[in-house]
């Protein structure tokens, strides 16, 4: 099959990153409307912090980032910036990364991670934070941000519990997975 190939998230993507977003992550996470939203809140001098990976037949993922000062939580409950070696003002958030479980494993996350930490360092970022899903098949969420340099400094029970959303892991709602609050070093361009 020939390599999906990697381009930053315009608003026209919206509705089919909401689609992807239901099937792997869960009804109702990512409403068309929050993705726009989310999508304006990472863009910087016009520039979207946010990637989509394509295939053949469309898209295969999707990669979410905020610069600093663009964010003061995840979507869930659960943030301890005194465990951090740089305030909240100088770190970018990873957002969102999900591949089709077709694809996974094969690198396509961990691409779209690079890009992201790039486009942070370039923004003076020194700090990226991320909330790692604990129960993510293969463990592929833990084990993809540790490959780039994220460590954890926190764990978080039912972190999802207050989005209104059919999570794909636990199929509850409230989603009763937990979130391992993950941090890396941006080292200056
Ligand atoms: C986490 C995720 C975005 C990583 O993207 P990816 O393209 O699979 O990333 P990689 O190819 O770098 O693989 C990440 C790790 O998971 C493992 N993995 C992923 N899919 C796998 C599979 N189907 N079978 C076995 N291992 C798998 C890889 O071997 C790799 O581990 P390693 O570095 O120890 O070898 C993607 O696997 C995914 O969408 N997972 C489910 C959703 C999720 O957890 N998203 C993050 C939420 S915060």
């Amino acid at each position: 099959m020939a390599e999906a190939r990697i381009r930053r998230m315009l608003p026209a993507d919206a509705p089919a990153v909401a689609a992807l977003a239901d099937r792997l992550i869960g009804l109702d996470y990512y409403p068309t409307a929050q993705v726009e939203a989310d999508l304006a809140r990472s863009t910087v001098d016009g520039v979207a912090l946010c990637y989509v990976a394509e295939g053949a037949d469309g898209l295969v993922a999707f990669r979410l980032t905020f610069p600093p000062g663009r964010w003061s939580s995840g979507r869930g409950c659960g943030l301890t910036p005194a465990r951090w070696p740089a305030p909240i003002e100088q770190a970018g958030y990873f957002q969102s990364c999900f591949v089709d479980p077709a694809l996974s494993g094969q690198g396509i996350g961990r691409r779209l991670g690079q890009r992201a930490l790039d486009d942070l360092r370039r923004c003076g970022a020194r700090l990226a934070v991320a909330h790692s899903w604990k129960e993510s098949p293969h463990n592929s969420s833990m084990r993809y941000l540790q490959r780039l340099g994220f460590t954890p400094v926190a764990e978080h029970p039912h972190y999802w519990a207050e989005v209104d959303y059919l999570c794909s892991g636990c199929r509850v709602r409230p989603c009763i997975c937990t979130a391992i609050e993950m941090i890396r070093p941006v080292e200056p361009a």
